[in-house]
């Protein structure tokens, strides 16, 4: 009989906790599925006193971090504390170059240290898996680094933090603020401890450095990604979308152009009829367009403790079963470094709405400052907001116009729209929307 595979818990938060619960609570399927049993000996945690309705009777308490990762009777160390530095970082080197797998739910630490962690995972021999680390129990890791081992990426997008996405739906469907609704999502669980992490697209950046990396060959590279947020969404924003047929999305995009490999995360107009837009609420979706193949969606719960709790513990069953995969798809020495392609030379639609000043010549203004960089337009709306009649001051107030363009660069668009702003024929500054086409 093969002896159970013994694990080690670091971090006993919402994740940490399932974690012990589902393996108490799953152990026969898993016993089943794995053909060895799966036994947590050992944990640890900030507070021990703290109650987490687990039943840790008869495991040990590690003192600290580093002592359970070295731990004599720990095969396989599980890292749920998050943060990029240490003791995460410490603990799950000290792990890996002892020998012993890991498995980690901690994006941060993979998109700063991924080749660090995986050479020391390759040089030992143990597994570095962390399924957990993207879209939680959607198996988007798998899929890349193995399920498609014979396909070409040509490009991989999607809805990845799940914070974002519930405060934009719920911006969309019931008109309420983005306070209202980040205050909601904290409550259920969702956002990062801050959440500036999650609404300013850094937690979209860092699950996106890892994806492009299994998508391409790269070497995971957070500093290579574009990142805008969504705190500049207003709700007319999303009634401008919704009424020229599209929905507004924080997506991650890596790309393959013939600049190098394009790596963003910024709102972003999607058709209302593709699987993307469909996706709403808490729920993340991730698309592979694969060579030769239809684009593949998943789609499936991309935070919450249960979510990253199933993922984990799938991880835990493959080193348990000795399946150990190259954690970035390709042994170290086949990883490339990331061609960057620059962000001014981004080709795409765009949605741009501008306070126009409502006085003869300003539409002209901007229809030629646009002209002068070659952007055509595809629509223009003015919206006046007392339904065109005149000013009741008799002083022009500002009018929204809004305007998509078809496929430009986005230094034209820049261009062009800080010529329009010398011109004064606009209050504020102008928003703009990438436009993603499926
Ligand atoms: N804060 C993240 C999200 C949780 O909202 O998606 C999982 O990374």
């Amino acid at each position: 009989m093969v002896a159970p595979l013994k694990v080690g818990i670091a971090g006993l938060g919402t994740v940490g906790a399932e974690v012990v619960r589902l393996i108490e609570t799953q152990a026969r399927v898993l016993a089943g599925r794995s053909g060895r049993g799966i036994r947590v000996v050992a944990v640890t945690a900030r507070s021990k006193a703290k109650k987490r309705g687990v039943d840790l009777r008869g495991v040990e308490w590690a003192k600290d971090p580093l002592a359970l990762a070295t731990h004599p009777e720990v095969d396989c160390f599980v890292e749920l504390m998050g943060g990029a530095g240490d003791p995460a970082l410490a603990a799950v080197e000290a792990a890996l170059n002892a020998g012993k797998s890991v498995v980690t739910a901690n994006k941060a630490l993979l998109a700063k240290h991924g080749i660090k962690l995986a050479k020391a995972a390759e040089k030992h021999g143990g597994a570095l898996n962390f399924e957990a680390a993207v879209g939680a129990a959607i198996p988007v890791i798998k899929t890349l680094r193995e399920g498609l081992a014979g396909t070409g990426v040509n490009r991989v997008y999607g809805i990845l933090n799940g914070t974002c996405n519930y405060i934009l739906t719920r911006m969309e469907q019931e008109g309420l603020s983005f306070a209202e609704c980040l205050k909601d999502a904290q409550r259920l669980g969702y956002a990062e401890a801050d959440p500036s992490f999650d609404v300013d697209g850094h937690d979209t950046a860092q699950k996106l450095a890892i994806l492009a990396s299994l998508a391409f060959g790269t070497k995971v590279a957070q500093s290579a990604v574009y990142v805008e947020g969504i705190s500049s969404i207003a709700p007319e924003d999303l009634r401008a979308a919704a009424d020229l047929g599209y929905r507004v999305k924080l997506l991650g995009v890596a790309v393959r152009t013939a600049k190098g490999i394009e790596q963003r995360v910024h709102p972003t107009m999607v058709p209302k009829s593709s699987s993307i837009a469909q996706v709403m609420g808490v729920t993340n979706a991730v698309t592979i367009d694969g060579e030769g193949i239809p684009p593949i969606t998943l789609v499936g719960p991309g935070a919450g403790g249960a979510a990253t709790a199933s993922a984990v513990v799938a991880d835990i069953a493959d080193v348990a079963r000795g399946i150990r995969a190259n954690p970035f798809g390709r042994p170290i020495s086949h990883l490339h470094d990331t061609t960057k392609a620059p962000m001014e030379r981004h080709e795409g639609g765009y949605y741009i709405r501008l306070l126009a000043r409502d006085f003869p010549g300003t539409a002209a203004a901007i229809a030629t400052r646009l002209a002068e960089q070659k952007i055509s337009i595809e629509s223009i709306v003015q919206r006046h907001p007392n339904g065109g009649a005149a000013p009741a001051t008799g002083k022009a107030a500002p009018v929204p116009v809004i305007l998509i363009t078809y496929a430009t660069h986005e230094d034209a668009v820049r261009r062009a729209l800080a010529a329009v702003q010398r011109d004064k024929v606009i209050s504020g500054r102008p928003q703009v929307i990438r436009i993603e086409k499926n």
